[in-house]
């Protein structure tokens, strides 16, 4: 099958492909979830295991294949690249995630979901493996130190899991740790360094190239950022009880502040080049949207990393909700969708209507929902009932977005098989 394979049709058909197959199967299961909650008649699913299904196939479905296809294809040496062997590893990890929501769906966390979400990891080395062989680009360049230190982020996250394999006496307080790491490591560390190196590369003049402070800035603060999100004092360990000493939480606040700085430097460094104004973007909707939120996404952790602040914050799950949701879908799946609907020439975009107007749908379903589940969330901690029906409304909104992605893909045409740029 993938015998004659070209340099294109290994993307489209082991990432990109399954990837967008991916997200809507995301969204129709958040969609579905919202879905039972409104009218519990029509609840089919156990709740709890298509939550897990729907983050399972948004996380290792569609934002892993996505991303490490365009990692693989903008940072390696396509001469060198074995196309058919990476085709291969992508289209088996596409099948693995098939597998992987189904056996969540099923059963929930059980050794079958458990083999797969293994086996997942292993194809994820393998990528990472081509991907370190094959590198291309100046070693010195911004682009390539995010690119780098995304995959290489990408496999430290895995020790989390690892350790909650391997630890069966875990304390409950490390396998906190273990699942809070994977989590932090993956949604900070690998996803915003590959959205990073992809915006150096792309968007920014040759000046801002080589700028690798925010590198090291983002770098710096990537792993002390995740102390707030531990609680040693709840668990009375590391010698804590009760609230947490001053140099604990100045650690953690210095942690979130420096990857914050670094993540907001590469924000400016791109609008300071100027060259992302003057090219004529298709669905700049999407590029704009997930810029202002990887802004908020840079910001918010600085403010919630005060312990006072964060424990009101941790009081609302519609506030925990909806920063996952600001950062996994108005952050980074606008910025993933765009960088691969502009990988390639879409002729005549503006006589393509559905286009247009489905990129417009999918993002104020997005951000409608997200801007809900604050504000359900801010009302929530007031202890005032919203004055709206909640899950119906983010049924509405979810249904929302899903017509625009399914609009635009229904032109699987113009985005994956045109002219490459
Ligand atoms: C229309 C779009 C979407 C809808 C309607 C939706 C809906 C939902 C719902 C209902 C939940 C469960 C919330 C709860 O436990 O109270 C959830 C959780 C989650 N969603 Fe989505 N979602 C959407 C898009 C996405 C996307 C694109 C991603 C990632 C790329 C994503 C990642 C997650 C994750 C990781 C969780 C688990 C959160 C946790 O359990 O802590 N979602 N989503």
């Amino acid at each position: 099958m993938f015998r004659k394979i070209s340099g294109s049709s290994a993307f489209n058909s082991g990432f990109y492909l399954p990837a967008l197959i991916f997200l809507f199967l995301t969204l129709l299961s958040g969609v579905w979830l919202r879905y039972q909650w409104t009218w519990p008649g029509g609840m089919i699913f156990r709740a709890d295991f298509l939550i897990h299904g729907h983050s399972h196939v948004a996380l290792l479905g569609w934002v892993f294949l996505g991303l490490m296809g365009m990692t693989l294809e903008s940072g390696t040496d396509r001469r060198r690249l074995p196309f058919r062997f990476t085709a291969i590893t992508g289209f088996l990890t596409a099948v693995t995630t098939v597998l992987l929501f189904l056996a969540f769906v099923r059963d929930g966390y059980a050794p079958a979901s458990i083999i797969l979400s293994t086996i997942h990891m292993i194809l994820g080395y393998i990528l990472a493996g081509i991907y370190f062989r094959c590198t291309s680009g100046i070693a010195r360049l911004a682009d390539r130190h995010f690119l780098d230190g995304a995959v290489f982020w990408m496999i430290l996250a895995t020790a989390g899991t690892w350790m909650l394999a391997a630890g069966q006496g875990l304390s409950p307080f490390w396998m906190h740790v273990s699942v809070r790491f994977y989590l932090h490591i993956l949604f900070f560390g690998w996803f915003m360094f590959a959205l990073a190196g992809f915006a150096c590369r792309y968007m920014a003049g040759p000046d801002q190239k080589s700028e690798t402070w925010p590198f090291w800035l983002m770098t710096a603060g990537l792993l002390p950022s995740l102390l707030p999100h531990l609680d040693p004092g709840r668990y009375g360990a590391w010698g804590f009880t009760g609230d947490l000493p001053w140099w604990y939480t100045m650690a953690g606040t210095a942690g979130t502040l420096l990857y914050g700085i670094g993540g907001i430097a590469v924000l400016f460094m791109l609008f300071r080049s100027g060259y992302i104004r003057s090219v004529r973007w298709r669905f700049p909707i999407l590029l704009w949207t997930g810029i202002a939120g990887a802004a908020f996404v840079f910001i918010l952790p600085v403010i919630t990393s005060f312990p006072a602040i964060r424990g009101i914050w941790m009081q609302s799950d519609f506030l925990v909700i909806g920063f996952i949701h600001l950062h996994l879908l108005v952050t980074v799946t606008s910025l993933l969708l765009f960088m691969l609907l502009n990988r390639r020439i879409i002729k005549g975009p503006q006589r393509y209507f559905g286009l247009n107007a489905g990129a417009f749908l999918f993002t104020t379903g997005n951000v409608a929902m997200v801007l809900l589940l604050f504000m359900t969330g801010f009302f929530q901690i007031a202890g005032i009932l919203p004055p709206w029906p909640v899950q119906k409304m983010l049924f509405y909104t979810g249904s929302v977005s899903l017509t625009g992605l399914g609009m635009l893909l229904l032109f699987p045409q113009f985005i994956l098989f045109s002219k490459r740029l």
